[in-house]
């Protein structure tokens, strides 16, 4: 008997399914082959090769340095491990704010050379025509809104964003505008649950969050964050799931005292 192994990859199209079905969608960053695997195996609907790549896993204080060479080598690192899920990747800051022929061209780079299925990038009004454009080309976009970490100097903190009717009412234009250009998707970063909820609610696509409350279509953690890896970073919107940075230290530190001891390798262990 032939056992049909035959796997139902996720689309946007199936992303938006979720939305009119009323399923929450789950998505996480990843940044490598072996975590992708882990993730996809467990069911994940999106991972994300976000940005924060130039925090975790470089160190840098922000996403600003990163590179789209770099995000390249991450993104086709995870495509590499997964089977099923929806891979969405960042355009890094400085390859898409210039122009929309630059923004198209770094978009294309990352289908072509990673094997991902879709893009993300920051900003409402004034990155539309990149939207647009890239859209035009057939690569599907997943907005971002709110707090939006590649304008840290110009927001100067990484406070709730859109508190003010002003900045709240943008946000609700430039979702509006980013669904109407096309956007399969939309993050909503660190804003107030009640705006987030009227956002989601407004729109046809879905919203996905992070400190963006429990009425977005979605939601969406750094995998570092989540895990337990980093240990300083703890605003309220964390759920910490796991304490793999503790768990980590002292598999190490046992690992260390038995190599000390000589009681690594033992008989069993070598040849
Ligand atoms: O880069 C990233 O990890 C992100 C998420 C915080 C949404 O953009």
């Amino acid at each position: 008997m032939s056992i049909n192994k035959e796997i139902k990859r996720i689309t946007t199209h199936t992303i938006q399914k979720m939305k009119e079905n009323g399923e929450k969608i789950a998505m996480l960053t990843a940044y490598d082959y072996s975590f992708a695997q882990i993730f996809d195996a467990s069911g994940i609907d999106i991972i994300l090769v976000g940005d924060s790549a130039s925090n975790v896993m470089a160190g840098h204080e922000t996403t600003l340095p990163i590179t789209l060479d770099q995000m390249i080598y991450h993104a086709s690192s995870v495509v590499r491990g997964i089977h099923r899920c929806l891979v969405v990747v960042d355009l890094p800051f400085g390859t898409y704010q210039g122009n929309s022929k630059e923004a198209l061209s770094s978009a294309i780079r990352i289908m072509k050379e990673t094997g991902a299925h879709a893009v993300k990038l920051e900003g409402g009004e004034e990155v539309l025509e990149s939207v647009h454009r890239i859209i035009s080309a057939g690569v599907p976009v997943m907005g971002h809104l709110g707090l939006t970490p590649q304008s840290i100097y110009k927001f100067g903190t990484y406070t709730v964003r859109a508190k003010e009717e002003t900045e709240a009412e943008k946000l609700q234009r430039d979702a509006r505008l980013l669904e109407e250009a096309g956007c399969f998707a939309i993050v909503l970063e660190k804003i107030p649950a009640f705006l987030a909820k009227s956002v989601s609610e407004s729109l046809h696509i879905p919203t996905i969050g992070i400190g963006g409350g429990r009425f977005c279509d979605g939601q969406v953690l750094v995998m570092h964050d989540m895990l337990g890896i980093t240990t300083e970073f703890k605003p309220r919107f964390l759920r910490q799931y796991l304490n793999l940075h503790d768990a980590t230290k002292s598999a190490v530190q046992h690992y260390i005292k038995d190599v000390k001891n000589k009681d690594f390798p033992n008989d069993n262990e070598q040849y």
